[in-house]
């Protein structure tokens, strides 16, 4: 039996702005993470793919469009291996479509249990490209940050780029208290992906110019991290939150946290990942971290964690 996992992720600031070429920032979650096992099934069997939290059980030969059996079988080609009977069990305490990559993660873990029983070590870069070919096939036009944040499980800057993105490790020059409240909302990040492209569709100067101001607030944010200057950082964030909600990916319910964030004492607070839904981040100090914590469930928050 063969068994890997893989980290949530937060993006830090730059989600979707980051899809149309402008530089993101996102960290792994490595205390919350997607789980897959990989055994020997019977013969004759197939891949049959066993995920409770998914509320799912299949098997790729009734299911070969499902984006899980496609992903084994590439990722199983790339192994060199053509037919193979395995019984793949998923688990993940990641809650799906809620801007912390649950897909990514899970599609992570299997590619990288698939690879430990067949005894070879795939690098990042390879992993993260068969859940990228992956997404973009099931999810439209992902920018390719959620699945590289998660192979590589550390701190990066981002850009798509054309052939390949531009992947950076990160420098950060001060710890960073960060706390994650859920709205509980679940939005699957397609929805909010599409609506932005049909408003740069109608309006493209209006959107590219929005873009360009997150892009080049991702890149003080860069330095601020470097710096270790978390004020500076908080007030970036916010500035954010605000484009984005003139992007039109914010709702109500992430607006009250943010706010209720803010009130008690974080130096920023904006949504994170595709937004309608799921989660927010503040930027909090040790000291400020219990009272944040406290708003933010107050206001609403489903779960708050702890980065
Ligand atoms: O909500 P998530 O975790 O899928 O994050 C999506 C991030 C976007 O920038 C909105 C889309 C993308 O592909 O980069």
């Amino acid at each position: 039996m063969s068994s890997a996992s893989a980290p949530a992720k937060l993006i830090l600031c730059g989600e979707h702005a980051v899809v149309y070429g402008r530089p993101a920032i996102a960290a792994p979650l490595s205390d919350v993470r997607a789980y897959a096992r990989v055994k020997p099934g019977q013969a004759g069997s197939g891949l049959r793919f066993i995920a409770p939290d998914l509320g799912e059980n299949w098997s790729a030969a009734e299911q070969p469009a499902h984006p899980l059996s496609e992903l084994a079988r590439a990722a199983l080609a790339r192994l060199g291996v053509e037919d193979a009977d395995l019984t793949i069990t998923l688990r993940s305490d990641i809650p799906i479509a809620s801007g912390m990559g649950s897909g990514a993660a899970i599609g992570t873990a299997l590619v990288r249990a698939l690879a430990a029983h067949v005894g070879l070590a795939l690098p990042p870069a390879e992993v993260a490209a068969l859940v990228y070919a992956s997404e973009r096939r099931f999810h439209g036009t992902p920018s390719g940050i959620d699945n590289t944040v998660v192979a590589y499980e550390q701190a990066i800057w981002f850009e798509r780029r054309e052939p390949a993105p531009l992947i950076e490790p990160l420098t950060i020059g001060a710890p960073l208290t960060l706390l994650v409240g859920d709205s509980g909302v679940r939005s699957a990040t397609r929805l909010p992906v599409g609506a932005v492209r049909e408003r740069w569709q109608a309006d493209p100067r209006r959107y590219e110019a929005l873009f360009d101001q997150v892009g080049e607030l991702v890149v003080r944010a860069r330095a601020a991290l470097a710096s270790g200057d978390i004020r500076l950082l908080g007030t970036l964030l916010d500035a954010n939150q605000a484009l984005l909600e003139q992007i039109g990916v914010s709702s109500p319910e992430l607006e009250r946290l943010v706010a209720a964030a803010r009130a008690a004492g974080a130096l920023g607070a904006k949504l994170s990942g595709a937004g309608w839904g799921g989660v927010m981040l503040a930027l909090v100090t040790p000291e400020t971290r219990d009272s944040v914590a406290e708003a933010l469930r107050a206001a609403g928050a489903t779960r708050v964690l702890g980065v």
